[in-house]
């Protein structure tokens, strides 16, 4: 491995803004040295959010935000850069995830797009920039996600302890560590996504502080047993998924065939927040049932209400934060794809065949220098 200081960027469904983790990697450990979270100007926010509802964009608009994207990254590793006194020179790379737009693994000619050109990145920050990651694993017939799990193998495996990490960013994905010491991992499902999304149509807020309002509201279990109904969580991993899968429209379809009293918009919004708890602990249960800890990061971490239902469903797990694994939960992903750029530069690969269904694994991302 390429030993020293990276950079990992990262912006996940969410459309939340960018996380950027300055990291000291070794060949067999990882410490992080400063975090810095920005999020993205409301316009953009606004734009991105309201292309991914539609689904639909003019080519031109499409190469501006391309670019936009990259100068928004570019910036916020220039404000951590300056923040901790180091120079672009100490750096050895960025690895920059880009924003999703659409994930779409199981079509016939598959793909995964994110937006954010890495050489744009590379040019402004003066910084040697690999992006462009899950291409290759989807090219090797895999998911292209989630990428993450090998991280959280190097960064929290531990022998042959039956324990696991979940990521509750838009999507929430589980990467499970078995007594045999094999990884497995998967996309739950959604994460955050559906109940960001209702309560942001439902007041001024981006999300539901604490999870304060879901808590308020009573969960009604016919929703939550159609939701729950399904397809993609009765599928066993590989899978994985999106907001283009996981939005409101979906949560409509449902809605319409739910019959009997109409339910309160609070009450939804406690329900969305149980199916996120119900289709983790599902998942966890059925994949390794003697599972003795659950460390959780991204930013589903902070809503205690969503917390409280998912040790609701787990009793006999202990519930941690990766914090107490030596990662603060919100830079968990950042440092992903930081250490996903040093694999890039020694060749090694980054992805888990066991977790994205790939046929073999494969050295992740394109190299783009600064000059
Ligand atoms: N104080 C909080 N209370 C409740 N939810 C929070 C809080 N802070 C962050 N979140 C949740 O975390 C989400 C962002 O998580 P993040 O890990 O950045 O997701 P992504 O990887 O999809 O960008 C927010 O959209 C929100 O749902
Ligand atoms: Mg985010």
């Amino acid at each position: 491995m390429n030993e020293g200081l990276y950079i990992g960027l990262m912006s996940g469904t969410s459309m939340d803004g960018v996380d950027a983790a300055l990291v000291r990697i070794t060949d067999t450990s990882i410490s992080l040295i400063g975090y810095h979270e920005e999020a993205y100007t409301s316009e953009l926010r606004s734009v991105l959010e309201a292309i991914v509802r539609a689904n639909t964009i003019d080519l031109e608009t499409f190469g501006t935000l391309h670019i936009a994207v990259a100068k928004a990254f570019a910036a916020v590793t220039q404000t951590l850069l300056k923040s901790l006194n180091i120079t672009p020179k100490q750096i050895v790379a960025i690895g920059s995830h880009g924003q999703t737009l659409l994930h779409r693994p199981n079509l016939a000619n598959p793909f995964s797009l994110q937006i954010g050109d890495p050489a744009v990145i590379a040019y402004q920050t003066g910084i040697t920039t690999v992006g462009d990651f899950r291409a290759k694993d989807l090219a090797a017939g895999g998911q292209g996600a989630p990428l993450v799990p090998a991280f959280h193998h190097f960064a929290f495996g531990r022998g042959h302890s039956e324990h696991a990490v979940l990521n509750i960013g838009g999507i929430a994905n589980l990467t499970l560590f078995t007594s045999t010491g094999e990884v497995f991992g998967f996309d739950t499902g959604p994460g955050n996504t559906l109940f960001d999304r209702w309560i942001q149509t439902h007041s001024g807020t981006s999300y539901d502080a604490d999870g304060a309002w879901a808590r308020s509201g009573n969960v009604s279990r016919g929703l939550l047993e159609l939701l729950l109904s399904d397809q993609y969580f009765a599928l066993a991993g590989p899978k994985s998924s999106g907001r283009d899968y996981f939005n409101l429209e979906w949560l409509a379809r449902y809605q319409k065939r739910s019959s009997g009293t109409p339910i309160s918009s609070a009450d939804i919004q406690a329900t969305l927040v149980e199916l996120t708890a119900c289709s983790v602990a599902r998942s966890l249960k059925s994949a390794l049932p003697n599972c003795k800890q659950l460390a959780i990061c991204g930013g589903g971490v902070n809503n205690n209400y969503l917390l409280d239902r998912i040790r609701a469903q787990l009793l006999g797990v202990e519930i941690v934060s990766t914090d107490q694994l030596g990662i603060p939960a919100s830079a968990v992903e950042a440092c992903a794809f930081a250490w996903l750029a040093a694999r890039r530069l020694s060749n090694e690969p980054g992805n888990l065949p066991s977790v994205t269904g790939a046929a073999r694994s494969v050295v992740l991302g394109g190299i783009h220098h600064p000059n």
